[in-house]
């Protein structure tokens, strides 16, 4: 199976362990490091509302908390007609590290959109 395609199927099996009981919208996150490990993430949301955590970032941290660094593709699935990009607050945190990050998403019918993390962050917040 090409890359890819692994790192889609993986964002799917992801989106089933989202922890979603308010929103009812679960998200699946699939990053893939440089070296060719895909790290998964879940949407886990909580009965207070605001310390929920998006897939995306549930994916990220997992990675770096386990030292990688450099990412090449992030695949993004939810079970709508709609793509899902990431949020603001994600797309800030994902551009920590990987600026040039290629982002894939999914829609329920199994369609692709790819966008790059720069084209959807023009001007990200650095400290200088
Ligand atoms: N969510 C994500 O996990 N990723 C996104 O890119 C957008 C939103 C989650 C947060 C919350 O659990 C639910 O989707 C509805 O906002």
């Amino acid at each position: 199976m090409k890359e890819i395609d692994r790192l889609i199927k993986a964002a799917r099996k992801a989106s089933n362990f989202a922890y979603a009981p308010y929103s009812k919208f679960k998200v699946g996150a699939a990053l893939l490091t440089k070296s060719g490990i895909i790290y998964s993430g879940a949407n886990v949301e909580n009965a207070s509302y605001g310390l929920t955590v998006c897939a995306e970032r549930i994916a990220l941290f997992k990675a770096v908390s386990e030292g990688k660094k450099d990412f090449r593709a992030l695949a993004i699935y939810t079970k709508t007609k709609d793509f899902t990009t990431p949020c603001g607050a994600c797309r800030q945190v994902l551009m920590e590290f990987s600026p040039n990050l290629s982002i894939i998403i999914i829609n329920a019918s199994g369609k692709i959109k790819k966008f790059s993390l720069s084209k959807l962050l023009p001007h990200p917040f650095a400290k200088k």
